[in-house]
């Protein structure tokens, strides 16, 4: 996207956000924290009891399949947004939030994640090696188990939204070095890891999340492209959404004004994701080996303005970053929780 219009009391809220991010958690749950803490590369987990699960929301940014850095205010701009994503669809589809207790804390029902990622794609993009469009570059014309016309370019809609599962390639460098891998429906089910029910159930789940998400998104000028949903089962055997949905760091969205024009040009499209960090880090020649460059604070207050925006033009309205100290605000909210 465009550089976002500066708002001189946003950058200073941020600017001071710079020093309180949060960067990892270590919460004293005493009894009603069942488990050690998971770290994910963004999110850290406390298991509470059998059927419940904290998920806390951190400040960390990954990409490369690494975590780079922090950003102010982004564990609570996806916590939040994932939360209103999940009341505005779960008429549809059933997801695992029970409560929002801290603005980057959701108290979630623990399900056991299905180990398959459910990507849907709307468009013929993508940056890496591994994406749908770099396939079809390379002269692919089949995806997943979907058959791709000749003659397409770059940037394109498919005909309709696809399920492209991924699966986690194996952890050296021959197998897929633990990267993603993206899978047919009948790759999956041979890996005899998910049974043909669970993954039909979360497949039209899927699909469906995905209608309801571009519908939304045309109303707010926005174009959702793809994204990747989680999946969990819980103790009593229903399949629903976990971990977040169409955030900017699950999904890629694009600006509708601008779209037509820059495809007629040869151009990118407009887009607010992840980019802007990956390309100062691609300026100073890092692409995801040998150590992180630490990355200055103008690129981080810039990069969490574009999170905001994403939140705020989603959701139509304001983002209110929340100051306080949020270790002491975290730790008071889960002082409230209570051992059953
Ligand atoms: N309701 C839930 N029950 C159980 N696990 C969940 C639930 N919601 C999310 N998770 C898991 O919690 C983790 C969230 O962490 P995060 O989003 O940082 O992970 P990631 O970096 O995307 O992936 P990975 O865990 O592979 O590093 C994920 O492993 C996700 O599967
Ligand atoms: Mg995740």
């Amino acid at each position: 996207m465009d550089r976002p219009v500066p708002n001189p009391k946003l950058t200073a809220t941020l600017e001071q956000g710079l020093t309180h991010c949060i960067e990892s958690t270590d919460f004293d749950l005493g009894a009603l924290n069942k488990s050690t803490k998971q770290s994910g590369k963004v999110r850290d987990s406390y298991l509470l009891n059998d059927r419940e699960r904290l998920l806390v929301t951190t400040d960390r940014i990954s990409a490369f399949d690494r975590v780079l850095g922090t950003l102010p205010y982004k564990g609570q701009v996806l916590n939040q947004l994932s939360a209103w994503w999940f009341e505005h669809t779960k008429g549809i589809v059933p997801n695992h939030l029970i409560q929002v207790i801290d603005p980057n804390i959701t108290l979630a029902h623990n399900c056991t994640p299905l180990p398959a990622e459910f990507v849907v794609r709307a468009y013929l993009t993508g940056v890496t090696d591994t994406s749908i469009w770099k396939h079809y570059e390379r002269g692919a014309r089949s995806f997943c188990g979907h058959t791709l016309p000749d003659g397409m370019r770059k940037n394109q809609p498919l005909a309709k939204p696809i399920l492209t599962p991924s699966t986690k390639a194996g952890s050296t460098q021959e197998d897929g070095g633990g990267h993603d891998k993206s899978v047919s429906r009948e790759e999956v089910l041979a890996q005899g890891l998910i049974t043909p029910e669970d993954f039909d159930q979360a497949a039209d789940y899927a699909l469906k999340l995905f209608h309801a998400g571009q519908q939304w998104c045309v109303r707010q000028g926005l174009i959702l492209v793809d994204t990747k949903y989680e999946f969990g089962k819980t103790p009593d055997g229903r399949i629903v959404v976990i971990d977040e949905i169409h955030t900017p760091d699950s999904s890629r969205y694009w600006f509708s004004n601008s779209y037509e024009s820059q495809l007629a040009q040869g151009a990118e499209p407009e887009s607010f994701d992840k980019e802007h960090v990956r390309k100062w880090l691609a300026g100073q020649g890092f692409t995801g080996d040998g150590p992180i460059p630490t990355i200055p604070d103008h690129v981080r207050t810039e990069a969490s303005t574009r999170y905001i925006k994403a939140c705020e033009t989603i959701q139509g309205t304001p983002f209110i970053p929340n100051t306080d100290e949020p270790q002491a605000r975290m730790q008071q909210a889960l002082a409230s929780l209570t051992v059953d």
